[in-house]
């Protein structure tokens, strides 16, 4: 199932998510419809917040990258799908990588962000194996964007306070659901817009 993605402007976007328990009722369908949803909307990472819960819970699939066969960087990541359950992020390390970044939250809006170019992390799989590994790259790039999610933070909190400002009215737009998108969303200020 397809479900909303809750634009810029919903304080769930801003709330730290919650640990989830095995247990967790539905967590097997949330994570398939939530591949369905970023599937739908052409994303590469989707975090629970997105779909207004506040849990734990991001998923990344960088495949549409490996369709680039000129860059080797993309074709490492073209089989990297996962999904992260109560992840901590151990480390960020490595080199300052300035990288142009999007949210399926805040559609039409790019901005470069910089952010260190390697991490290690400890998470949960969608079967509950307990894995900590070392991501670089694209890879880790997508995970940080992903994991900020369930810290509730954004990729416009990176920026410097000048561009935010400057890109204040494009975000107020969008909260309004002023904005050219082809996938379905929630904004705050309505109810579900197809
Ligand atoms: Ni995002």
């Amino acid at each position: 199932m397809i479900l909303p993605i809750v634009a810029y402007g919903d304080p769930v976007l801003k709330r730290r998510g919650e640990e989830i328990e095995q247990d967790h009722e539905g967590l097997q369908e949330l994570i398939d419809n939530m591949f369905e949803t970023m599937r739908e909307a052409q994303g590469v990472g989707l975090a629970a917040p997105q779909i207004g819960q506040s849990i734990r819970l991001f998923i990344v699939d960088a495949s549409p990258f490996g369709e680039d066969d000129e860059d080797p960087e993309a074709q490492k990541v073209s089989d990297f799908k996962e999904v992260f359950i109560n992840a901590e992020i151990i480390e960020n390390f490595g080199e300052p990588w300035v990288f142009q970044e999007g949210c399926l939250s805040i559609p039409t809006i790019r901005e470069d962000v910089t952010r260190e170019d390697k991490i290690k992390i400890r998470y949960y799989d969608r079967e509950w194996n307990l894995k900590e590994a070392e991501f670089d790259g694209y890879a880790a790039r997508i995970i940080q964007h992903e994991y900020d999610h369930i810290e509730g933070i954004l990729f416009t909190d990176h920026l410097k306070p000048l561009k935010k400002r400057f890109l204040k009215k494009k975000l107020n737009e969008i909260s309004k659901g002023n904005v050219d998108v082809n996938y379905r969303m929630k904004f705050p200020a309505q109810k579900v817009r197809r």
